[in-house]
């Protein structure tokens, strides 16, 4: 194996194509997935984002988030991986929920656990900002989901943390190109698919 392959490269020859990650957003038009942390989208999205975001985590494999947005939602039925500096190796604190540590524990480890337990096909990235950035800096996302609500935060919590701007800037400035776009209502709530342009942009420099 090419030992300079990225890490999805890697896991893709490991496993072909067995795992998919897709980073399922909701953004303001001005590119903030909240104003701060415990704004959640259940408040400021539109009625058709939540709809879709609900089904979309019901056909998910397993989603992928941070510590606070599992906490902020708790659901013991749903199969999460929480990232989170206090899990201690493979941390199972319910039979569907694994927590971890990112910094020591690889992505190849964290799939290999949960699917002893369902399998990790479809797996989705929830978020907030800095679980974006790790899945990113790894170029492990094969497709961007991304709800743009017609509203304008001024300041917040971004997308990622080293790029600003309007959520489709964003996304061409990380290396992905809009493959679809469409309206999800008439009050200008847009629903916008992203693939790899083919050259996604890792920033070798940046600690996570
Ligand atoms: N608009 C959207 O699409 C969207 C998506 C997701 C979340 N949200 C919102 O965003 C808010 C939550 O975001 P948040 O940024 O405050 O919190 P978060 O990302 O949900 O959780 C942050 C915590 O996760 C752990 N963590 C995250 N990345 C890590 C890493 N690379 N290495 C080690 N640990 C890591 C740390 O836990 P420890 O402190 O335990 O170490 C960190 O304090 C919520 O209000 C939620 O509703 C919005």
């Amino acid at each position: 194996m090419n030992p300079a392959a990225s890490v999805s490269e890697r896991l893709h020859t490991m496993n072909p194509r067995t795992t998919r990650f897709e980073l399922l957003v909701v953004a303001s038009a001005d590119g903030f997935i909240g104003r701060r942390s415990g704004h959640n989208p259940s408040s400021w999205a539109s009625p058709e984002e939540q709809h879709h975001f609900l089904a979309s985590v019901d056909r998910a494999d397993w989603s992928f988030m941070g510590r606070r947005t599992d906490e902020e939602a708790p659901r013991e039925d749903r199969r999460r991986v929480i990232f989170s500096t206090s899990a201690s190796g493979l941390d199972w604190c319910s039979p569907t929920r694994l927590r971890v540590d990112p910094r020591s524990t690889g992505i190849e480890a964290m799939i290999e656990a949960i699917g002893t337990r369902h399998p990790a096909r479809n797996c989705l990235v929830l978020g907030g900002t800095r679980v974006h950035d790790w899945f990113l800096a790894r170029a492990l996302i094969d497709r961007v989901v991304l709800t743009i609500e017609p509203v304008r935060f001024g300041s917040g919590m971004p997308i990622v943390s080293n790029i600003g701007g309007e959520p489709d800037a964003v996304m061409r400035r990380l290396g992905f190109r809009r493959t679809d776009s469409r309206k999800l209502n008439a009050g200008g709530t847009r629903l916008e698919t992203f693939e790899p342009a083919g050259s996604q942009r890792i920033d070798p420099d940046r600690s996570y």
